[in-house]
């Protein structure tokens, strides 16, 4: 990712008039892509093994002022976190720090312990995407006592005092992206309807399945109402609807617990909402094997993984919500240098750096527990099979093969 050389003056100037919101247009953004090539130290292997925790051998470059980041992901089996891992590591290597990254396996006690590491390890600052959002508090109050600043990546980290800072998407924004595409492609305020609609919805220990759950269903909520939308499990809340770490298999088989009992009499499913892309690939599957109605069934997804891409180029997934996590990792990388500096960044950390996509403050909503979580909330994307190539290939996220499927760079 490249980012504009904002002279003294202008930084300045853009803090003054843009202090309460977004930074520069995304209209110019650039490809995080371009991270790939950012980091000209990106020369070793990271030997990090996915499913031992171990962590990943230590990057040769030297680090700023003998500085060191730790990075913990969840997991590689979840797509994205593997691009998120990867760019995040280029970021901060591209500015000479040290890095050690460790995932966890979807294993909170491997996640606790590989933290416990990063700190035995003396690291300068944190970057956790936890598991579960719950399970941090003790091992994070070790980072606070070790003066260890934290920056809770992606999923907000609850519970605790030691979180610095929160970096995220706008994840109501990410659900709410979802149901206003239902309701476009139903022209639900002008069709008679009724149309079905199945919700399944995220892991439960995720802080983030809520807020994409809910921005979802608020959009949709007075169509059920009022009786166009209806739900023929009648399962609409999110503990009826959720999905325990995401997992494919397990939104596959209560898809098809749901088909067999309430389709199977050839009522007509027209929605299958899901708030994740490894959710949504489970359900397309059940729907591939369990539904015996003609329609095309509306699909949603989000993250942009490759075999769901594959799913809307074949038609059988109607939309994923991207996010360019590539961008997430600039933005962690700009807040963390920032807060490395002793400095206590706000609103116009977003304006001084320059960077190429939008990018909100939030003093609001985020509560953790013990209070609001300033937070860096970038901005979601609608992505369909017509507007792909724009978003995902020109930007350089993704290369097209000869048979129009898309692969993620980096
Ligand atoms: C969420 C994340 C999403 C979703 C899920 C599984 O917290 O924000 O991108 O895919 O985890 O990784």
């Amino acid at each position: 990712m490249k980012k504009k050389l904002v002279s003294a003056v202008l930084a300045s100037v853009m803090a003054a008039s843009l202090l309460a919101g977004c930074g520069s247009a995304a209209g110019t953004a650039k490809t995080g892509a371009s991270a790939e090539t950012a980091s000209s130290e990106e020369t070793a292997d990271t030997a990090d093994t996915e499913e031992s925790g171990e962590e990943a051998a230590e990057e040769t470059a030297a680090p700023a002022g003998g500085q060191t980041v730790g990075i913990a992901m969840p997991t590689k089996s979840l797509e994205r976190w593997n691009r998120d891992g990867s760019y995040l590591q280029e970021q901060f290597e591209s500015k000479g720090y040290k890095v050690e990254l460790t995932y966890s396996d979807n294993k909170i006690d491997q996640q606790v312990k590989d933290i416990e590491g990063l700190i035995a390890d003396n690291v300068n600052i944190l970057v956790v995407a936890a598991i579960d959002g719950e399970s941090l508090s003790q091992v994070l109050a070790l980072a606070k006592e070790a003066n260890i600043p934290v920056i809770s990546y992606d999923r907000l980290i609850m519970n605790t005092d030691a979180i610095s800072y929160y970096v995220s998407f706008d994840n109501y924004t990410v659900g709410k992206l979802q149901g206003e595409f239902v309701r476009d492609q139903l022209d639900l305020d002008n069709a008679a309807g009724p149309f079905n609609i199945e919700f399944t919805a995220g892991d439960p220990a995720d802080n983030n399945a809520g807020f994409f759950f809910n921005g979802a269903y608020d959009v949709l909520k007075p169509y059920i109402d009022d009786g166009k939308l209806v739900v023929p499990s009648g399962q609409t809340s999110f503990n009826q609807v959720a999905t325990a770490q995401w997992d494919t298999a397990k939104a596959m088989s209560r898809f098809q617990n749901i088909l067999g009992s309430y389709y199977s009499d050839g009522t007509q499913l027209d929605v299958a909402l899901c708030s994740n892309d490894s959710t949504a690939l489970g359900v397309t599957q059940a729907i591939g094997s369990d539904y015996a109605g003609s329609n095309s069934v509306i699909i949603t997804g989000q993250d942009g993984d490759e075999a769901n891409l594959a799913n809307i180029v074949d038609g059988k997934q109607t939309m994923t919500v991207y996010k360019a996590v590539a961008n997430e990792a600039v933005a962690t990388l700009d807040l963390a240098v920032a807060i490395l500096n002793g400095e206590t960044p706000d609103a116009g950390l977003i304006a001084s750096a320059g960077w190429d996509f939008e990018c909100a403050y939030d003093t609001a909503s985020y509560d953790n527990g013990t209070g609001i979580i300033p937070s860096y909330l970038l901005v979601p994307t609608v992505v369909t099979g017509d507007n792909m190539d724009a978003e995902l290939v020109d930007t350089g996220y993704y290369t097209k093969d000869d048979q129009g499927y898309l692969h993620p760079v980096g």
